[in-house]
Parts: C-alpha cells; structure tokens; sequence
C-alpha cells in the first residue's frame, strides 16, 4: 500500500480591508477616497471592550502579502513602496515579472511558494483574491472596516460560495472622525 502523506498548511490567512456597508472596496473607477479621506461627520463611537485589530497592531504581525493583480497596480500607484522588508506574492495570469513582487499564476502555485517558505501570518488582499482563498478554504481571520455610505457599484469584497463559511467574533470597535465599524473575526474550522 502507498502512503500519501499531505503537508498540513502552517500558516494563517488573514483578510484587513475596508468596505462600504454594501460590501464594495472600490468605486467602478477605483476611486478609494471615500474610505481614505471621508468626509467628516459627527459619528456615534464605541472603542470597544474587546477592540478589532487595527492597522498598527495588525501589519506588524504579517510576514508575507498575497494580493491581486488589481490591487497591486493601485499600490504600485502610491507614493512610495509599503511593504518593505515584506514577502510580496501578486496573484496573476497577465503579470510579468516585477521587482516588487513574485508573481504566482494560480492559488495552488502561491501555495506551494507558501509551504515552500516559514511564512505564518498571510495578508490576502483584493476583492477577487479575497474570494478565491475565501473558496479554497484558506481564509483563517478577517478584519473588515465598514464605512457609512453606500456606494451601489464597485468591486465587490464578496462573492459566491458553495458553502457556508462559518465565522466567531472575535472583537469589534468603531473609530471617531471616520465612523469605521470595526470587526476581526476568526474563520470556524469545519
Ligand atoms: N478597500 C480596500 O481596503 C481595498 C483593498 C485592496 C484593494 N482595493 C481595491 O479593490 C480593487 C481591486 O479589487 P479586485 O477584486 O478587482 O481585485 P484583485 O483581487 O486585487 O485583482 C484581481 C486580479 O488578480 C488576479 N487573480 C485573482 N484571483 C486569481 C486566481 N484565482 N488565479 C489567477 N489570478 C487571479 C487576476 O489578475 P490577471 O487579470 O492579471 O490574471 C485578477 O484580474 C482595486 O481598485 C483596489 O485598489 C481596495
């Protein structure tokens, strides 16, 4: 008899993105200044008894970025590179080779860079890469930032699933000036 032995996988899949209540993470355009520069209001607050994380205690913890393609052109748009001193994997069929970043064609290559590599905390970004790990079942965490507007059109953070994806609590807060609700869970193993 053969013996199969599969790798287990050893590192977290973790989602911080911000989304409009119905659930977009860019206008049609690409447009973000609604999330980054929102216009002030006098928002209710609530810092929470058991705070989501936010971006200061969340990025540090992250050793390794997965994003789309799409989101990669927007950051390679901003001024100066954010992720120094951070493995950078672009999810990409059209990309060719960049100096920011490794270029993977498909979810099962990023794994195989993953579990090739001591990576433990993932950072997966962008709409279309969030929903694909989402399906592949390797999503562990989700930060999600809820911004009051509606937006009505954009690219979407969610999609389809052929099963439910079960979710715990695990803290929330909203933030003053920006009225972001803020919400960490931890994806339920089945
Ligand atoms: N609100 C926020 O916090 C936030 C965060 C991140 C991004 N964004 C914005 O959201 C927009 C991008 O979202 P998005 O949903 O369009 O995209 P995305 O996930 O960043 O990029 C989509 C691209 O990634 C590649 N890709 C995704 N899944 C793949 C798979 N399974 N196999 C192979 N390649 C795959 C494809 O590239 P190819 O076409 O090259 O094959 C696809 O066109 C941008 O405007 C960005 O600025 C907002």
């Amino acid at each position: 008899m053969m013996l199969v032995m599969t790798k287990s996988r050893t590192w977290r899949g973790c989602v911080f993105i911000g989304t409009s209540l119905d659930g977009y993470i860019a206008k049609p355009d690409g447009d973000l200044s609604w999330l980054t520069e929102p216009e002030p209001r006098p928002h209710a607050t609530d810092e929470g008894t058991n705070p989501a994380l936010v971006w200061e205690t969340f990025f540090p913890t992250i050793d390794t970025l997965v994003m789309g393609r799409a989101t990669f052109e927007t950051v390679l748009g901003f001024e100066g590179w954010p992720f120094e001193g951070k493995r950078v994997i672009v999810l990409s069929s059209t990309l060719d080779a960049s100096d920011k970043a490794e270029v993977a064609r498909s979810i099962g290559e990023v794994e195989a860079l993953l579990a090739a590599s001591d990576a433990e905390r993932v950072y997966i970004d962008g709409g279309r890469t969030i929903q694909a790990f989402l399906s592949a079942g390797l999503v562990d965490e989700l930060t999600v930032s809820i911004a009051p507007i509606l937006l009505g059109r954009g690219s979407p953070l969610f999609g389809e699933l052929d099963r439910d994806v079960l979710l715990t609590l695990r803290g929330h807060h909203s933030t003053e000036g920006d009225g972001l609700v803020r919400i960490t869970y931890e994806v339920t193993p089945r």
